[in-house]
């Protein structure tokens, strides 16, 4: 049963699964030997985040951190605030940053290089969704679930006005629901 407010479904629950099954096994092979710790930046990478470290056969270790990014729906200041940061200490880690997307950059490129300076051993940038015909600055992910085009997504993890978080898919949003 789709969402009324949805227009779509761009990947449906099994598509995701075996995305993320893939990705999974791509860092478990990439890391072999290694015991990476992956900072799921909340809260919309949450069930990416759940779903993923199952998929990694490895011993990993998990933190979380809360940022937001200045100026929803108005010109961004390119400013991002920490809300909440690591509870771990990430020197000398092999870091995987998990976020559910990738759109003008601003927030990851903000908090790579906050991150990098804390010396951890490698970091690296996993996104489920990417949007590169968004990005404003220079960044790319080195895992990418899906590249989309610009459309307003829903649904594992992402929101609108903190909906929507739940649907068990992704979904184009219909217009007429962020438009009245
Ligand atoms: C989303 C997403 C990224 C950021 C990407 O978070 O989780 O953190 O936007 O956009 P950018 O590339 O333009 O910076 P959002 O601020 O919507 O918060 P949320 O994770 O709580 O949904």
């Amino acid at each position: 049963m789709i969402h009324r407010d949805i227009q779509q479904v761009l990947y449906s629950e099994e598509e995701l699964r075996q995305r993320v099954k893939e990705l999974g096994c791509q860092i478990t092979a990439d890391y072999a030997g290694k015991n990476p710790m992956l900072i799921s930046v909340l809260r919309g990478s949450y069930i990416f985040m759940a779903d993923l470290t199952r998929s990694i056969n490895l011993d990993v270790t998990v933190d979380f951190m809360v940022v937001s990014s200045y100026g929803a729906g108005t010109v961004s200041s390119g400013q991002v605030e920490i809300k909440k940061d690591l509870s771990d200490t990430i020197e000398g880690r092999d870091l995987i940053v998990v976020e559910d997307i990738l759109d003008s950059g601003n927030t990851l490129y903000y908090l790579m290089d906050v991150l990098k300076a804390r010396k951890p051993a490698s970091i690296r940038l996993c996104t489920l969704m990417d949007k590169p015909e968004r990005r404003t600055k220079p960044i790319t992910a080195d895992y990418v679930g899906f590249t989309i085009p610009d459309a307003f997504i829903v649904g594992y993890g992402l929101d609108y006005d903190e909906k929507y978080r739940n649907l068990p898919y992704v979904g184009v949003l219909k217009q007429s629901v962020y438009e009245k």
